[in-house]
């Protein structure tokens, strides 16, 4: 991904993802029991965003610290979660040397197109034998919305197909290769889908679109902002608006992997 669309992505509005977009973490319960963390360990909370599942894992009695590219998420975890300990840190540079028994992550690496880095980079802070234990979007994530984004931008003359890639979605063997050449014994890994109910009813998929889809807005551009919205919001509704809302067609990719 291009430099500068890393850096839009890292600008969040943390009041609309706590508002809007709880059901990030509220998931997210089901990774921290796959973690299953126990008092005593240290454990990294890799994109820790506004630290409600950090706070669910030290809840254990873990040693936990939180951590986020984005100022604005640890701003907001540091606020609601003084006693624990968060810091901004870029996934593919963390300076941790041996210094975790379990590395945790929720949806965010999919926002990372340098897995290896990142795969690097957990090797790194984990002590021997520590656990990799992470769940994000993997092959056909959101395949419906992205094509719907895709699409409503070519209409709209504004992208070419394919042009405006921001996340990263591996499959099964691609990810399990890249965690294998880079060290890990990967344990678990499995692909399933997770239909996701969006909040607010007719207005959920606008939120969604506005919290994560930077790249696709700044590419219709302002005056085509509301058009593409309009657009995407037609070409989704007979697949993904049910009973008075709408359900992102997420696909989630989980793995257990030990250095
Ligand atoms: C996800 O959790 O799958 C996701 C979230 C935001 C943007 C893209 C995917």
């Amino acid at each position: 991904m291009k430099e500068t669309v890393r850096e839009a992505s890292a600008e969040w509005d943390a009041k609309l993802y706590d508002a809007k977009h709880d059901f990030v973490w509220k998931y997210g319960s089901n990774v921290v029991s796959l973690l299953d963390p126990r008092a005593g360990e240290r454990i990294l909370d890799l994109g820790c965003g506004t630290g409600h599942l950090t706070s669910q894992i030290a809840e254990s009695g873990a040693h936990v610290t939180g951590v986020d590219r984005s100022a604005e998420m640890v701003a907001a975890a540091r606020l609601a979660y003084p006693n624990l300990k968060f810091e901004i840190s870029d996934a593919t540079k963390l300076t941790y040397r041996e210094e975790f028994d379990a590395v945790f992550s929720n949806a965010t690496l999919h926002w990372i197109h340098e897995p290896e880095l990142v795969l690097q980079s957990v090797w790194k802070a984990l002590r021997a034998g520590g656990r990799f234990v992470a769940e994000f979007g993997g092959k056909k994530n959101i395949r419906a919305m992205q094509d719907a984004f895709d699409r409503a931008l070519v209409e709209l003359g504004a992208a070419k197909p394919g042009e405006v890639q921001p996340w990263y979605y591996p499959s099964v063997s691609e990810y399990s290769t890249l965690a294998e050449k880079n060290g890990f014994e990967v344990r678990l890994i499995t692909l399933f889908d997770r239909p996701t109910g969006l909040a607010d009813g007719a207005a959920g998929m606008r939120n969604w679109i506005v919290m994560f889809g930077a790249d696709y807005l700044a590419k219709a551009g302002e005056a085509r902002r509301e058009e593409f919205l309009r657009k995407v919001d037609e070409m989704l509704r007979p697949k993904l608006f049910r009973d008075g809302q709408w359900w992102a067609d997420y696909r989630r990719l989980r793995l257990v992997a030990y250095k």
